[in-house]
């Protein structure tokens, strides 16, 4: 991670998940960061290394709040890579507006807009605002409403243009102010995770990331983003996607 000042440090969230476990791991490894802090709801607080694993519950913005008074300074790295597709309240994406369910869909919004949201009202504040610093949140492709052609998945579709638009305001404020901040939304592929096991079927052969992979996609797009990429979607290759 070139692009960054050494010494500082970045936060993962969602470290529990696939694509945010190997986010950490690849992150661990750049001497780059000096530390390197780890939420997810189900951790336990503990300390490896430069690794600090810290339990952080989005949907508490309490948690969210105790968490970020926890971490060493200066900030350079925030990568949201929490989401929900299916399970739970959520339960299935729906493939017609006949199953749309308000629970349903209030969950969907919790979870991949209003949480990342709370996390840059406390996370931004606390970015260096010398050198490169960047607040990316793991979006997803089909949150464009231009390229939409298949429909379906109401609520994980709408919550990721909306959580796109969030990303946009953050950007154009955040520019006003720390010109050196970028907020991107950032696709990581198709990836061989939890969120998407039950709809690998449609995946053509040689299109499915491990984890692993897609980090090291993500981390080299970070690292290559230009001023005029804040407030845009970057897929793992680096392209553009349409809002
Ligand atoms: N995998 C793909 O093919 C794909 C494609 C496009 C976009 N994405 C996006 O990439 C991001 C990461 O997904 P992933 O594939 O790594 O999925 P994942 O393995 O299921 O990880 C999801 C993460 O989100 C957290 N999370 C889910 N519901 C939560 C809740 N209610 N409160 C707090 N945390 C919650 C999980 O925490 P727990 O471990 O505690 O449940 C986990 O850390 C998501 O934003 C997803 O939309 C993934």
């Amino acid at each position: 991670m070139r692009s960054f000042e050494p010494g500082g440090c970045a936060v993962v969230v969602g470290a529990s998940g696939g694509i945010g476990g190997a986010l950490v791991d690849a992150l661990g490894d750049d001497p780059i960061f000096d530390s390197v802090f780890a939420w997810a709801r189900s951790f336990e607080p503990s300390i490896h290394g430069k690794l600090r694993r810290i339990r952080v519950d989005i949907t508490n913005e309490a948690s969210i709040a105790a968490a970020a008074t926890q971490i060493g300074l200066p900030l350079r790295l925030v990568i949201v890579a929490t989401g929900a597709l299916h399970g739970g309240v959520i339960g299935q994406p729906e493939k017609t507006y006949r199953a749309l369910d308000a629970d349903a869909l209030l969950e969907s919004y919790r979870i991949n807009v209003v949480g990342p949201a709370l996390i840059a009202r406390h996370l931004l504040p606390i970015l260096s605002p010398r050198g490169r610093s960047v607040f990316a949140a793991l979006s997803a492709r089909v949150g464009s409403i231009s390229d939409n052609r298949a429909g379906g998945w109401h609520a994980y579709r709408a919550s990721k243009a909306a959580l796109n638009m969030m990303l946009r305001n953050l950007a154009i404020e955040t520019s006003r102010r720390t010109p050196e901040t970028l907020c991107v939304g950032l696709h990581p592929g198709t990836v061989d995770t939890g969120l998407s096991q039950p709809f690998q079927r449609n995946v053509a052969a040689g299109h499915l990331f491990t984890p692993a992979i897609s980090a090291a996609h993500l981390l080299s797009v970070i690292d290559g983003l230009r001023r005029e990429d804040s407030g845009s979607v970057l897929a793992w290759d680096g392209t553009t996607i349409p809002p």
